[in-house]
């Protein structure tokens, strides 16, 4: 760039150094596990902002295209460190929306080229991610902020994808709009009365499951639960009853057929191919368990508690290979089934999607076992997946062989390469593994003007400690576990003063000061 010919290089360098530990400062842990520590503290927001909101691009995929359930993912991770970008993004995202409700699958700034699909989830992750947004900052007005929509030609009834570059509509709507125009769209069952599955849902190589237009997504109904439940409260304060009631009519019908056709005996079926023929089933030769569909019962709060709680520690039997150090994504991988689920097949058997370790869904699998309360679980997968741990040794390193200090998509699980790292950087998983350690296990969440401490750690843990910035406010957070419990507060105090037994909201002060808040365990 001609600009850095004349530039004073070292205050530039300066400029960029100052920036990261401006981010990084947000936010700063010490708990006894110190490779733990070294993730959240610089890496995993490093890789989440540089390589997926930024470049967009890495080594395994060199793309720079924006998909849009992808950053809108890696933004939530960044309302902690850098809210701005996260809002902004929901404004971007929501300006690759089609007045129909449906959006670019991915598309390439500046020009906005990009494919428009009947994937049926990407468009429910901009009320997700709005929704964490709300939650965390409290900043509701980025609800009311206009976005205008793209436009193209519908897909034809035999389309299954079209790249193209739309046109900017004239058309603009606000951000509660979009999302509510995305929930409205996705409203339509199949025979088992589950949302659609379309030409793919989260799992992308999964798109023949329902292409047809007849096969169901169990995880989708999980998910979209969860939005529908959310975005009717938000409905409820905008005066949209209509729309409230409608969304919480469906929410009923589809909890119905999640414990009916949903339900295989022991865990969650995953899908129905449009013939009907159940996927993730014990009836399965392959992938008869896959892991979100149990996760998500727990992660959405839909699940039946008791058979929530059964279908983890069925993930648990499965998926949680400890002697090989992964957690798998399902099980057993596709190899000589005759069922066509996609281009997932196409992987060979314990890669990627294809019943390897995607971390991705790994986390999401831990995120559910903190959930539950089970911290010596989630303490435990977090080990597994920690990069660092894989190559903490000269054996390790030859099997691992990728970068130890960012999260890797996905991790081979059959031999012969088997703990051998796939594609590192360009990955959502990042910031799902920042979440998982700072939301989850360390339970540590901004709801507003408040914070609130609900940990779920391994009960070998001391305590740990937090630094964190609140507007211009430092705050000093000190746990302590001095009874070995994985969860539950006993007492909170801020700047030495208790608060009320029943008080979990931690009032937070942006006034220039220093603060320590201490929380005790067990
Ligand atoms: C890749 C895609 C992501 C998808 C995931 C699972 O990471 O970028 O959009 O959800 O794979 O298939």
């Amino acid at each position: 760039m001609l600009r850095y010919r004349t530039a004073d290089l070292g205050a530039v360098l300066q400029e960029v150094i100052v920036g990261w530990d401006d981010i990084a400062g947000a936010l700063q842990v010490k708990t006894p596990d110190r490779s733990l520590d070294v993730l959240l503290n610089r890496w995993l927001l490093y890789q989440a902002l540089s390589c997926r909101v930024r470049a967009r691009s890495a080594f395994y995929q060199a793309g720079g295209a924006h998909g849009f359930r992808d950053q809108l993912q890696d933004v939530m991770a960044l309302t902690v460190a850098a809210r701005e970008v996260t809002r902004e993004h929901l404004l971007t995202a929501a300006a690759h929306q089609f007045p129909e409700g449906d959006v670019q699958h991915w598309w390439h700034p500046p020009s906005g080229r990009g494919v428009r699909t009947r994937i049926s989830d990407d468009l429910i992750w901009l009320p997700f991610a709005a929704l964490h947004y709300v939650e965390v900052t409290g900043d509701e007005g980025v609800l009311d902020e206009p976005a205008q929509f793209v436009e193209g030609a519908p897909l034809e009834p035999d389309e299954v994808e079209r790249y193209f570059a739309p046109t900017l509509s004239k058309e603009s709507a606000t951000l509660f709009e979009h999302c509510a125009r995305a929930l409205d769209r996705s409203l339509e069952v199949g025979k088992h009365g589950l949302p659609l599955m379309g030409s793919g849902d989260w799992n992308d190589g999964m798109n023949r499951v329902g292409f047809h237009g007849e096969g169901e997504s169990v995880w989708l109904a999980w998910f979209l639960h969860t939005n529908l439940w959310e975005f009717a409260k938000i409905a409820d304060r905008r005066g949209e009853k209509a729309r409230a009631a409608r969304w919480r009519e469906h929410v009923d019908r589809l909890k119905t057929a999640l414990e009916t056709a949903g339900w295989d005996g022991d865990w969650y079926r995953r899908a129905f191919f449009d013939d009907g023929t159940p996927l993730g089933s014990s009836s399965n030769q392959e992938c008869r368990i896959d892991s979100i569909a149990q996760s998500w019962a727990v992660i959405s709060g839909a699940g039946d508690k008791v058979r929530a709680a059964r279908a983890m520690a069925a993930v648990e039997e499965y998926l949680v290979k400890r002697g090989d150090g992964l957690v798998l994504l399902f099980t057993p991988p596709f190899d000589r089934t005759p069922l066509d689920p996609g281009y997932i097949k196409g992987y060979l058997p314990g890669v990627r999607e294809n019943g390897g370790q995607y971390t991705h869904a790994a986390l999401w699998s831990l995120i559910a076992f903190a959930a539950l309360g089970e911290g010596d679980k989630a303490g435990e997968l977090f080990s597994i997946l920690n990069p660092i741990n894989h190559a903490g040794t000269r054996a390790g390193v030859y099997r691992y062989k990728v970068e130890p200090y960012v999260a890797a998509a996905d991790v081979y699980a059959e031999p012969p390469h088997v703990g051998r790292g796939g594609w590192t950087w360009y990955t959502g998983s990042a910031g799902w593994m920042y979440r998982a350690g700072v939301e989850w296990i360390l339970g540590f969440r901004f709801r507003g003007a408040a914070l609130h401490v609900d940990p779920c750690i391994p009960r070998s843990w001391p305590g740990y400690q937090i630094t964190f910035r609140y507007h211009s406010a430092r705050y000093e957070l000190v746990v302590e576990n001095p009874h070995g419990a994985t969860r539950g507060v006993s007492r909170i105090a801020v700047d030495g003063k208790e608060l009320e037994k029943d008080v979990r909201a931690i009032p937070l002060a942006d006034d220039g000061a220093r603060h320590r808040i201490e929380v005790q365990l067990g």
